[in-house]
Protein backbone atom coordinates (compact mmCIF):
# COMPACT_ATOMS: atom_id res chain seq x y z
CA UNK A 1 0.00 0.00 0.00
CA UNK A 2 3.21 2.14 1.10
CA UNK A 3 4.40 2.42 -2.32
CA UNK A 4 1.07 2.32 -4.47
CA UNK A 5 0.65 5.70 -2.41
CA UNK A 6 3.76 7.10 -2.70
CA UNK A 7 3.61 6.64 -6.73
CA UNK A 8 -0.17 8.18 -6.62
CA UNK A 9 0.95 11.21 -4.30
CA UNK A 10 4.01 11.78 -6.63
CA UNK A 11 1.90 11.68 -9.63
CA UNK A 12 -0.90 14.07 -8.05
CA UNK A 13 1.84 16.71 -7.49
CA UNK A 14 1.01 17.17 -11.27
CA UNK A 15 -2.63 17.76 -11.19
CA UNK A 16 -2.31 19.75 -8.53
CA UNK A 17 0.22 22.26 -9.95
CA UNK A 18 -1.47 22.64 -13.07
CA UNK A 19 -4.75 23.43 -11.32
CA UNK A 20 -3.26 25.92 -9.34
CA UNK A 21 -1.32 27.77 -12.09
CA UNK A 22 -3.53 27.40 -14.23
CA UNK A 23 -6.52 29.02 -11.83
CA UNK A 24 -3.76 31.71 -10.89
CA UNK A 25 -2.62 33.13 -14.08
CA UNK A 26 -6.32 32.94 -15.06
CA UNK A 27 -6.92 35.07 -12.05
CA UNK A 28 -4.32 37.90 -12.28
CA UNK A 29 -5.29 38.03 -16.03
CA UNK A 30 -8.53 39.19 -15.03
CA UNK A 31 -7.55 41.18 -12.52
CA UNK A 32 -5.43 43.02 -14.31
CA UNK A 33 -7.48 43.63 -17.63
CA UNK A 34 -11.04 44.02 -15.28
CA UNK A 35 -12.79 40.56 -17.05
CA UNK A 36 -15.40 38.69 -15.29
CA UNK A 37 -14.71 35.94 -12.66
CA UNK A 38 -16.36 33.42 -15.49
CA UNK A 39 -17.92 29.63 -14.77
CA UNK A 40 -14.35 28.09 -15.98
CA UNK A 41 -12.53 30.64 -13.30
CA UNK A 42 -15.22 28.73 -10.51
CA UNK A 43 -14.17 25.61 -11.74
CA UNK A 44 -10.58 25.86 -12.15
CA UNK A 45 -10.79 27.30 -8.25
CA UNK A 46 -13.20 24.24 -7.33
CA UNK A 47 -10.95 21.67 -8.85
CA UNK A 48 -7.87 23.24 -7.36
CA UNK A 49 -9.27 23.01 -3.97
CA UNK A 50 -10.39 18.99 -4.27
CA UNK A 51 -6.99 18.25 -5.86
CA UNK A 52 -5.31 19.90 -2.65
CA UNK A 53 -7.41 18.48 -0.35
CA UNK A 54 -6.95 15.08 -1.85
CA UNK A 55 -2.78 15.15 -1.72
CA UNK A 56 -4.08 16.52 1.87
CA UNK A 57 -5.61 12.86 2.80
CA UNK A 58 -3.15 10.81 0.67
CA UNK A 59 -0.01 12.71 2.24
CA UNK A 60 -2.08 11.45 5.95
CA UNK A 61 -2.10 8.02 4.82
CA UNK A 62 1.40 7.97 4.07
CA UNK A 63 2.83 9.71 6.91
CA UNK A 64 1.86 7.26 8.95
CA UNK A 65 2.58 4.37 7.37
CA UNK A 66 6.13 5.85 5.72
CA UNK A 67 9.18 4.43 7.29
CA UNK A 68 11.19 7.57 7.07
CA UNK A 69 8.38 9.43 9.31
CA UNK A 70 8.31 6.70 11.92
CA UNK A 71 12.44 7.22 12.13
CA UNK A 72 11.98 10.58 12.86
CA UNK A 73 8.71 10.03 15.08
CA UNK A 74 10.72 7.58 16.88
CA UNK A 75 12.97 10.17 18.10
CA UNK A 76 11.79 13.85 17.20
CA UNK A 77 14.83 15.46 19.03
CA UNK A 78 17.70 13.51 16.67
CA UNK A 79 15.47 14.01 14.05
CA UNK A 80 15.29 17.95 14.55
CA UNK A 81 19.20 17.43 13.64
CA UNK A 82 18.74 15.14 10.77
CA UNK A 83 18.01 17.15 7.35
CA UNK A 84 16.24 14.74 5.79
CA UNK A 85 14.06 13.14 9.00
CA UNK A 86 13.19 16.70 9.56
CA UNK A 87 11.99 17.51 6.18
CA UNK A 88 9.99 14.48 5.91
CA UNK A 89 8.72 14.29 9.83
CA UNK A 90 8.16 18.55 10.19
CA UNK A 91 8.01 20.52 6.86
CA UNK A 92 6.63 18.71 3.76
CA UNK A 93 3.99 17.99 6.50
CA UNK A 94 3.75 21.38 8.11
CA UNK A 95 3.92 23.61 5.08
CA UNK A 96 2.15 21.73 2.99
CA UNK A 97 -0.92 21.66 5.16
CA UNK A 98 -0.15 25.76 5.46
CA UNK A 99 -0.63 25.82 1.65
CA UNK A 100 -3.83 24.08 1.67
CA UNK A 101 -5.38 25.87 4.06
CA UNK A 102 -4.07 29.11 2.20
CA UNK A 103 -5.57 27.49 -0.85
CA UNK A 104 -9.00 27.04 0.60
CA UNK A 105 -9.44 30.31 2.42
CA UNK A 106 -9.08 31.37 -1.09
CA UNK A 107 -11.79 29.81 -2.95
CA UNK A 108 -13.99 30.34 0.33
CA UNK A 109 -13.40 34.17 0.32
CA UNK A 110 -13.19 34.37 -2.98
CA UNK A 111 -17.11 33.05 -3.25
CA UNK A 112 -18.44 35.94 -0.59
CA UNK A 113 -16.59 38.80 -2.25
CA UNK A 114 -18.81 41.51 -3.66
CA UNK A 115 -17.63 41.84 -7.42
CA UNK A 116 -15.21 40.01 -9.64
CA UNK A 117 -12.00 41.65 -9.51
CA UNK A 118 -11.92 41.38 -5.81
CA UNK A 119 -12.82 37.33 -6.77
CA UNK A 120 -9.62 37.50 -8.94
CA UNK A 121 -7.66 39.26 -6.32
CA UNK A 122 -8.16 36.90 -3.34
CA UNK A 123 -7.57 33.57 -5.80
CA UNK A 124 -4.15 36.00 -6.73
CA UNK A 125 -2.84 36.27 -3.42
CA UNK A 126 -4.12 33.39 -1.55
CA UNK A 127 -3.75 30.39 -4.45
CA UNK A 128 -0.05 32.06 -5.68
CA UNK A 129 1.37 32.44 -1.67
CA UNK A 130 0.14 28.77 -1.21
CA UNK A 131 1.35 27.79 -4.89
CA UNK A 132 4.77 29.47 -3.67
CA UNK A 133 4.74 27.19 -0.55
CA UNK A 134 4.02 23.84 -2.60
CA UNK A 135 6.66 24.91 -4.94
CA UNK A 136 9.65 25.41 -2.32
CA UNK A 137 8.59 22.33 -0.49
CA UNK A 138 8.25 19.75 -3.26
CA UNK A 139 11.37 16.89 -2.59
CA UNK A 140 12.42 18.06 -6.40
CA UNK A 141 14.65 15.30 -7.93
CA UNK A 142 17.28 18.19 -8.37
CA UNK A 143 17.18 19.32 -4.47
CA UNK A 144 19.48 17.58 -1.97
CA UNK A 145 16.50 16.08 -0.08
CA UNK A 146 14.93 15.40 -3.17
CA UNK A 147 17.70 12.84 -4.41
CA UNK A 148 16.91 9.66 -5.82
CA UNK A 149 13.07 10.40 -5.97
CA UNK A 150 11.38 10.98 -9.67
CA UNK A 151 9.87 13.58 -11.48
CA UNK A 152 6.04 11.98 -11.52
C1 LIG B 1 -0.23 19.82 -2.63
C2 LIG B 1 0.37 19.25 -1.60
C3 LIG B 1 1.46 18.21 -1.67
C4 LIG B 1 2.32 17.92 -2.70
C5 LIG B 1 2.42 18.59 -4.07
C6 LIG B 1 3.17 16.84 -2.22
C7 LIG B 1 4.18 16.25 -2.96
C8 LIG B 1 4.93 15.17 -2.56
C9 LIG B 1 5.95 14.52 -3.36
C10 LIG B 1 6.34 14.94 -4.76
C11 LIG B 1 6.45 13.50 -2.63
C12 LIG B 1 7.55 12.53 -3.05
C13 LIG B 1 6.96 11.32 -3.71
C14 LIG B 1 8.01 10.32 -4.17
O1 LIG B 1 9.14 10.34 -3.71
O2 LIG B 1 7.68 9.49 -5.03
C15 LIG B 1 5.75 13.49 -1.36
C16 LIG B 1 5.95 12.57 -0.38
C17 LIG B 1 5.28 12.56 0.83
N1 LIG B 1 4.33 13.48 1.25
FE1 LIG B 1 3.59 15.00 0.17
N2 LIG B 1 2.80 16.51 -0.95
C18 LIG B 1 1.75 17.33 -0.58
C19 LIG B 1 1.11 17.35 0.62
C20 LIG B 1 1.38 16.50 1.67
C21 LIG B 1 0.73 16.55 2.96
C22 LIG B 1 -0.35 17.57 3.35
C23 LIG B 1 1.27 15.54 3.70
C24 LIG B 1 0.95 15.11 5.09
C25 LIG B 1 -0.22 15.29 5.67
C26 LIG B 1 2.27 14.87 2.90
C27 LIG B 1 3.02 13.78 3.30
C28 LIG B 1 3.95 13.13 2.53
C29 LIG B 1 4.68 11.95 2.95
C30 LIG B 1 4.57 11.25 4.30
C31 LIG B 1 5.50 11.58 1.89
C32 LIG B 1 6.37 10.34 1.75
C33 LIG B 1 7.68 10.28 2.49
C34 LIG B 1 8.36 8.97 2.16
O3 LIG B 1 8.04 7.95 2.79
O4 LIG B 1 9.19 8.94 1.24
N3 LIG B 1 2.30 15.48 1.67
N4 LIG B 1 4.84 14.52 -1.33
Amino acid sequence: MYTGLLHLHSFLRWLALILIIAAFIRSLTGWLNKSEYSPLDNKLSLFSLISAHVQLIIGFILYFVSPIVRAGLADIGGAMKEPVLRFWTIEHISVMIFAIVLITLGRSLSKRAANDANKHKKIVLYFGLGLLLILIRIPWPFMQIGEGRGWF
